[in-house]
């Protein structure tokens, strides 16, 4: 399973990274606006700053709403850096431009997907990454992990190669239910991936160990 941060804080890109497990990153308009990052050639800055830091695919999402804007915006996105991954929303516009980069062997990220329905129709437009968000599913009390166990074997039936991105995640458990259902990657809050790695056994065993290495040893 992949491991996206998901966030355009550059310091929490760089501390995912340190840790050794990070596969890549995924933005959005809000997390840009979160950063304080506006106007279009300091996103676009912002966006080459981010790939400096991970050796990963980094998302980077179209504000148009139309084929041509998106086509537009995303061919620029591209031109950036070979890393980056053009964010479209599921809209019919957003369909044709994804099945558009695809003919031209530019990579999509198809985002906002809340239906199985939703993920075949990216799916069947070629795009690499389909997002379905979780938090926002679980919010309206919709089983969210249903959704992607739906996908994945709908995927799996005709061997769709476009991956389950698992998005708005919200806890370490998101994380840990999508890995046994076999979401292909998770993006993530950088709580969320530090969380998986802390157990209170692990603390007070290590304390234990320090401790008695101490009584013998000073
Ligand atoms: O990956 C999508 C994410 O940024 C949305 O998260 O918590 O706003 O639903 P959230």
């Amino acid at each position: 399973m992949k491991f996206f941060i998901d966030t355009a804080n550059l310091a929490e890109i760089k501390e995912a990274y340190d840790l050794g497990v990070l596969d890549g990153v995924t933005t959005n308009p809000s997390l840009m606006a979160k950063e304080g990052i506006s106007g279009k050639n300091n996103i676009l800055k912002h966006y080459v700053d981010i790939c400096n830091i991970v050796d990963g695919d980094v998302s980077a999402e179209v504000i148009a709403t139309d084929f041509e804007g998106m086509i537009r915006e995303g061919q620029e996105l591209a031109d950036l850096h070979e890393n980056i991954v053009v964010k479209v929303p599921m809209i019919a516009e957003g369909v044709k431009a994804i099945k558009y980069f695809s003919n031209q062997g530019i990579r999509t990220n198809c985002t906002l997907v809340f239906s199985v329905g939703q993920a075949l129709i990216a799916a069947k437009a070629g795009a690499s990454y389909v997002s379905p968000f979780l938090g926002r599913l679980d919010d309206i009390s919709t089983d969210s992990l249903q959704l992607i166990s739906d996908m994945r074997l709908v995927y799996d039936n005709y061997m769709f190669e476009t991956e389950i991105l698992a998005a708005s995640v919200r806890h370490p458990m998101h994380i840990v239910e999508c890995a046994k259902i076999g979401a292909d990657v998770a993006t993530c809050p950088l709580g969320s991936i530090k969380a998986l790695l802390n157990h209170p056994l692990t603390d007070s065993g290590l304390a234990k160990f320090l401790s008695d290495y101490q009584k013998t040893n000073s």
